[in-house]
């Protein structure tokens, strides 16, 4: 399969780059610095999202839509900006990504969202971070909203667990190697559509 893989350049992304690449599948990497053979996209950014998508010579089986952005912003110092950068990374890059990639006709099989249970309505009762889990809310939103939308395409919203990456830090227990080989079983073996799981494939509630 031909992968698609934003904010590769390390944690999750990275991780899941390499076992990709592991399992055969031919690998899309994205990230904001142009090194080695990977393409430049800034997800917050309209131009770079349509730039990069003009510029993709091939189809894309699956887009994992992985990029994202943490502030910790506790309510009483809330931070306008930090909404608004968390919108277009954690949101509307990977709405926009899918749908440019659509409409140009570079998207064959499944959108994998990588949210979070800290974007659970029904799981969270507080959060770290308000930008971080109302933005991840919304993602998830856009993965229903696509299910229906995105016509022979299945489209899942994933939480990685909790992993040790600069977002996740030092204490988390999963290492981003096993997040990313449940990233990718999912990619290659679910066939469900609208759903929200984690990498293990458990079913998660909105
Ligand atoms: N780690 C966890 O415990 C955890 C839990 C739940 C969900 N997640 C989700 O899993 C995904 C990966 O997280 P991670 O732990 O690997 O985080 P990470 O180590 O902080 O990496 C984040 C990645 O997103 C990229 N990114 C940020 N802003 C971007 C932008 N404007 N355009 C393009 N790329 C951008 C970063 O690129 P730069 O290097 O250029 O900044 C980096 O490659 C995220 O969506 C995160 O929300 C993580």
């Amino acid at each position: 399969m031909t992968i698609l893989v934003t904010g590769a350049n390390r944690g999750i992304g990275l991780a899941l780059v390499k076992e990709a690449k592991k399992r055969g599948h031919m690998v899309i990497q994205t990230m904001r610095k142009s090194i080695n053979k990977a393409y430049y996209l800034d997800l917050s950014d309209l131009n770079s999202i349509e730039k990069f998508v003009d510029e993709l010579p091939l189809e894309i089986d699956v887009l994992i839509n992985n990029a994202g952005i943490l502030y910790k912003d506790k309510f009483g110092i809330l931070n306008y900006e930090n909404f608004l950068n968390s919108f277009k990374v954690n949101t509307l890059g990977a709405l926009f990504l899918t749908e440019t990639l659509y409409k140009r006709n570079k998207l064959r099989k499944k959108v994998i969202n990588i949210t979070s249970i800290l974007g659970s309505i029904e799981l969270t009762n507080n959060t770290p971070s308000f930008s971080y889990s109302i933005s991840k809310a919304a993602l998830n939103m856009v993965t229903k909203l696509l299910s229906t939308n995105l016509k022979g395409i299945s489209v899942i919203s994933v939480h990685p667990g909790w992993v040790r990456t600069d977002m996740g830090g030092k204490e988390a227990p999963i290492f981003p190697e096993e997040s990313a080989k449940g990233i990718l079983n999912i990619a290659e073996q679910v066939e469900d559509t609208g759903t929200f799981i984690d990498y293990t494939g458990k079913l998660l509630p909105w």
